[in-house]
């Protein structure tokens, strides 16, 4: 995982917006959330997560045959920020796309990254989810600011003979909530034009209690539906990561599942929402605690724009054996290196051929 060093407190909000702490915490959750600073940006960010789970797993960006990155922040409408953090990290030989699910984005890209492995059409993927959401919230929407954090975190997904993976995935979709929490300008329906620019069209929008209503309707649904899939019950489940939207959802997911709240990963006081990325950050944590194990099964699942929703039924396997090691300096030196050569390489072409 990788976030923002810059931390942005509720007392802090409260200097910004007609807020307080109390408000937050007990209708949120939230204390505090990471802020992207002035050169950080969602492929930076990706690209901090990518390499850590690169190291994590042994594994050499140039044997990466596909990165799926899950944003709903990108860094521009294109290209994909998915190819911007391939050449950050040299994965010479990788696919790169992004993918829009919202805050459900990274349980959509788990299990496309784990087809793509099922199928024999890639070996090893990266899949993750980063988000800048503090570059497209109104700072002066006291609906929306309070919630929303910067990070990132990635997986490292690899064909494997061991059992294990993905074992089911639950993915949903209802557009006739599309309204409920966007971003509707810059698109190809409200172009940028000063009129979005006065209208706010930038900014997030959201209906607050309608999601809300929708979200706890979801998470315990789509949890029941992923191991019900699998034959099994929350019973065989060591772990829940629910989406880190509000504490509230959270604990009414468990409530409708009837699982404890001691087995459910929370860390949404110290990140807010960072849409996509709370899953993997809240994974990585509940790892580095040694919540989650090898062997041990965990649901994934989350709610959000779109409106979508899903979950994913998920044995952890952990790091496969030694395979390369992979020096972060050295990787980031050659990828560096191989970016410019490519673009100098380009320039010495055009101006040739005379279209440079
Ligand atoms: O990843 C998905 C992203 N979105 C979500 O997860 C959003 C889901 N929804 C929620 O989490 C909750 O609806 C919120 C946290 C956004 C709001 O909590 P709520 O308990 O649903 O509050 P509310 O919208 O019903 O507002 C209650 C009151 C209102 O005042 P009045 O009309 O009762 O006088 C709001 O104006 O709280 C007021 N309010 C605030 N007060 C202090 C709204 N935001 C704030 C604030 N500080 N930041």
């Amino acid at each position: 995982m990788a976030v923002p060093d810059k931390i942005l407190t509720n007392s802090d909000l409260e200097k910004i917006v007609d807020t307080d702490d109390e408000w937050i915490v007990s209708r949120t959750g939230i204390r505090e959330r990471h802020i992207a600073g002035a050169n950080e940006t969602t492929a930076s960010l990706a690209s901090g997560a990518a390499m850590r789970a690169l190291e994590v797993a042994n594994l050499h960006p140039g044997d990466l045959d596909m990165i799926i990155l899950s944003t709903s922040s990108p860094e521009h409408i294109f290209p994909a920020t998915a190819c911007l953090v391939q050449d950050r990290i040299g994965a010479v030989k990788a696919g790169a796309f992004d993918l829009l699910a919202a805050c459900t984005g990274f349980i959509y890209a788990v299990n496309l990254g784990s087809q793509a492995i099922k199928s024999n059409g890639a070996e090893n993927v990266l899949v993750i989810g980063s988000e800048t959401l503090s570059r497209v919230v109104n700072w002066k929407d006291r609906n929306t600011c309070i919630l929303f954090g910067d990070g990132a975190g990635a997986f490292v997904m690899q064909a494997s003979e061991e059992p294990g993976g993905v074992m089911t995935a639950i993915l949903r979709s209802d557009g006739s909530g599309a309204d409920l929490l966007s971003i509707p300008g810059g698109g190809s329906r409200h172009p940028a034009s000063m009129q979005t620019l006065y209208d706010g069209l930038h900014y997030i929008q959201m209906n607050g209690r309608e999601v809300f209503r929708f979200a706890t309707r979801v998470m315990a649904e789509a949890s029941q539906q992923a191991v019900e899939a699998a034959n099994l019950t929350m019973n065989d489940i060591q772990l829940l990561i629910p989406h880190q939207a509000n504490q509230r959802i959270i604990e009414a997911a468990a409530r409708g599942l009837n699982y404890p709240m001691e087995q459910v990963m929370v860390n949404i006081e110290r990140y807010g929402n960072t849409s996509t990325a709370s899953i993997p950050i809240a994974t990585v944590e509940a790892f580095e605690q040694g919540r989650l194990n090898p062997g041990d099964k965990t649901v994934m699942v989350a709610f959000g724009s779109g409106l979508t929703w899903g979950a994913a039924l998920i044995e952890w396997t952990g790091p496969l054996p030694y395979r390369r090691k992979v020096s972060p300096r050295k990787v980031r030196w050659f990828a560096r290196t191989r970016s410019i050569l490519a673009r100098l390489r380009r320039r010495i072409e055009g101006f040739i051929w005379g279209n440079g």
